[in-house]
């Protein structure tokens, strides 16, 4: 199964047709192909593939509109029909909304418009099986400052930068956030409208609370005010993530330094992976041991939690070995100290892997997303080689 939605575009007026198909190609995921005149009324060996949204007009030189409707419905029962007129009378709405057009988009089409009855009915395929759902990834440091929020920014981005998937970035660090420096955002809307409107959360709604990074992140950021954050509970982080995952290929989550609460706990459960961060220094580690039994204890299986260790040193006062004894299982990847390029990245308010892909960092993380979707080469490959190469 894959995330592309196949949306075919059938207008009579061919620049319109240009404009609305470059427009939904913008969205991740998205493929949009033209359909010359009355293609779609003749069915799917003339379309040759099956879309999963057709969007038509109601030009009268196409014939009559319910007529044509209907034929189209027949022809491809399953797909969700957009009709695009310049028409508010609302008696050809209802109309044409009863013989099976699925979104009536009034001329001219805003953006926000096209973009969010395309995603609904991308959520509509995933809810029914008919869409892989996104993947969920969360980040959570054993200690304050050893990196969790890089880490989960720059992997949102270099995710996001590649434009084959679409990538949210969640700051679960409801009391003291700070992914939204990191990206140089300042949201209008957060996490807190999310909780305080939560009956009225679908598509629409999640998506604009969401602010868009140039990187191609969707961003969702946690409530300015500290005190705030008692009003998020955990069924709304059930409910973001469940709506997430239908919507966005990775949900990436910046969570808390350890800490474990009913919120965090929901996004570990609802998590492919929980990260758990460490640094070489010796309180870190040890945090990590007890982090790693404390997320195993509130039900999350082992095989979920991995270890990342970050600003790894090669020939520090610990070797990897020597961290290693300390934890259940093998550290998972390693991260290189890249202190200089990091802090300007910080400081310019742009992610590394998008300032300068060439770091160690950056070289690192891109590594890092091809071992989370197995698509690294060396399998046994941890981020840093060791001496002549070999993997650590
Ligand atoms: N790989 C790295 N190389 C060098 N410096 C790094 C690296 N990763 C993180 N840092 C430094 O560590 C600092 C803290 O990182 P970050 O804010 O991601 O930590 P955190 O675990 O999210 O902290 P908090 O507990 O505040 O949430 C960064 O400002 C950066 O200077
Ligand atoms: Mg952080």
């Amino acid at each position: 199964m894959t995330k592309e939605l196949k949306i075919a575009i059938q207008l009579s007026r061919s620049e319109a047709a240009k404009t609305l198909s470059a427009k939904g190609k913008e969205l991740a995921g998205v493929k949009t192909f033209l359909l010359t005149s009355s293609m779609a009324e003749k069915g799917e060996l003339a379309v040759k593939t099956t879309p999963d949204i057709i969007i038509i007009d109601d030009s009268p030189d196409a014939g009559n509109i319910l007529a044509r409707i209907r034929t189209i419905r027949s022809n491809f029962p399953d797909v969700a029909l957009f009709l695009v007129s310049e028409n508010k009378d609302p008696k050809q709405i209802i109309d044409v909304m009863k013989a099976g057009i699925a979104e009536y988009l009034v001329e001219p089409v805003t953006e926000k418009t096209l973009f969010d009855a395309i995603e609904e009915v991308r959520a509509k395929l995933a809810n029914e099986g008919k869409l892989a759902q996104g993947s969920i990834y969360s980040f959570i440091s054993s200690k304050g400052g050893v990196g969790a929020t890089v880490l989960a920014a720059n992997v949102a981005s270099s995710l996001a930068l590649d434009k084959k998937s679409s990538v949210a970035l969640l700051d679960m660090c409801f009391q003291a956030g700070d992914a939204s420096v990191l990206l140089d955002i300042d949201p209008t809307t957060t996490m807190l409208d999310i909780s305080q409107n939560i009956h009225r959360l679908d598509v629409s709604f999640l998506r604009g609370a969401m602010s868009m990074h140039s990187t191609g992140v969707n961003f969702l950021a946690a409530p300015k005010n500290p005190e705030d954050s008692e009003e998020i509970v955990s069924d709304h982080v059930h409910q973001v993530l469940q709506l997430s995952r239908k919507l966005y290929d990775h949900v990436i989550l910046d969570c808390a330094s350890m800490q474990v609460n009913d919120c965090s706990v929901e996004a570990f459960n609802q998590s492919d992976k929980v990260f758990v961060i460490t640094d070489m220094s010796v309180p870190a580690i040890r945090n990590t041991m007890r982090l790693f039994k404390l997320i195993k204890k509130v039900g999350i299986s082992p095989d979920r939690i991995e270890i990342i260790v970050n600003r790894y040193i090669k020939g520090g006062a610990l070797s990897l070995s020597e961290i290693e004894k300390n934890f259940e299982k093998q550290v998972y990847w390693l991260v290189p100290n890249d202190f200089m390029d990091i802090i300007s990245s910080i400081n310019r308010g742009v992610p590394l892997v998008k300032s300068n892909t060439s770091s160690p960092f950056s070289k690192n993380i891109n590594q890092f997303i091809n071992k989370i979707q197995n698509k690294l080469g060396d399998p046994e490959f941890r981020g840093i080689r060791g001496t002549f190469g070999k993997s650590l």
